[in-house]
């Protein structure tokens, strides 16, 4: 194993809510059996903040972000209908996550339709249909707006083209609905083509969010770096995720200029909440993420292998595995299985 860092480094968990609380804990508990140096600094979101202090998004909480410019998160819970914003979205725009990165690979031992697809989404993060711009114009009618700016398309259009360059990968896609939405669609296209036209050594290919959805599951493998506004990557994010196993399978991240949040790609499961039934490798895989990405990916190997050794007995993976055990069983044998 590589040399651990002197000092451990400082990262912001925020377990937050739903299923949050216990696939954090059963993830911490794996990365400290694996002596990951890494000291947490957990922050308080959701319910509990917002019955404390009167908002999901305490100060403190985007201030430990702000410093650690490390974060492993968790789902804070919206409420459908709720007064203020999502704020898993809220959080990613103040602090400016421009971007949404999903690598989609299929986990040794985790049974896959596609065992060798290895693409990456890179997602607008900002704006778009998630604006949060929406109105009642007249009762029974409501505007829903989404904004588009040539900024935040260009901006996703370098980090998808420098990331592919960077990884060595062969051809970015950028999925868009230009038909329909001529102006807005139509905006992100030009901004994309002006990007990849600096990137004459990597394949450019523009394709119809709906066609893209089919093209995914009848060959998958046409495909590399999939680029895209933040709606049709949340879409397209879930569809990638059922092409290799579902959605303990693929691991997230938001990242903007200087701070990376890591986070689990579902929502916050609340039906799941608190029966310590919800497979921890939901959360599990994007700390590995984060571990290879900080100069730490010796650890994530060990991880991976014991996961992958429990994965293949089954019996001590959760019910949606095919197994037994809990939540915090599962971790238990992840543990047994480093040892
Ligand atoms: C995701 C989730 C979020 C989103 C929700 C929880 C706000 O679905 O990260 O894909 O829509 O972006
Ligand atoms: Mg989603």
């Amino acid at each position: 194993m590589s040399a651990a860092p002197a000092t451990p480094r400082p990262v912001t968990l925020v377990p937050a809510d739903g299923v949050g609380p216990e696939v954090t804990e059963a993830t911490v508990r794996i990365l400290e059996a694996a002596a990951v140096p890494i000291r947490w600094e957990r922050v308080e979101t959701g319910r509990d903040a917002l019955a404390r202090s009167g908002t999901p998004l305490p100060a403190e909480a985007i201030a430990s972000i702000r410093r650690n410019r490390l974060a492993l998160k968790a789902r804070i819970t919206a409420p459908i209908g709720a007064a203020f914003e999502n704020p898993n979205v809220t959080l990613r725009k103040v602090l400016d996550l421009y971007a949404n990165v999903r690598p989609v690979r299929s986990f040794p031992g985790h049974p896959s339709r596609h065992p060798d697809l290895d693409l990456v989404i890179v997602r607008e993060n900002t704006e778009g249909e998630y604006a949060g711009l929406e109105h009642q114009v007249v009762p029974g009618v409501v505007e829903s707006i989404k904004v588009t700016s040539a900024r935040a398309c260009t901006r996703i259009a370098r980090f998808a083209f420098a990331l592919a360059a960077r990884e060595q990968r062969r051809k970015v896609t950028a999925v868009h609905k230009a038909n329909i939405m001529k102006r807005a669609d139509g905006l992100f296209l030009e901004c994309c083509r002006a990007v990849a036209a600096e990137y004459p050594a990597i394949e450019y290919q523009e394709l119809i969010v709906d066609n893209t959805c089919m093209q995914l599951v009848m060959n998958p493998y046409q495909f590399d770096v999939l680029m895209t506004q933040n709606f049709y990557g949340d879409l397209i994010s879930d569809l990638c995720a059922g092409l290799v196993g579902g959605l303990g399978v693929v691991p997230g991240v938001n990242v903007g200029d200087e701070i990376a949040v890591y986070e689990a790609i579902h929502g916050d499961a609340p039906e799941l909440a608190g029966k310590n039934r919800a497979n921890p490798m939901t959360l599990l895989v994007s700390a590995l993420f984060m571990l290879r990405q900080i100069g730490l990916a010796a650890y994530a190997e060990r991880i991976t292998a014991a996961t992958t050794a429990v994965l293949e007995r089954k019996t001590h993976t959760t019910q949606d595995l095919g197994g037994t055990a809990t939540t915090s069983g599962m971790a238990d044998a992840i543990i047994t299985a480093l040892r």
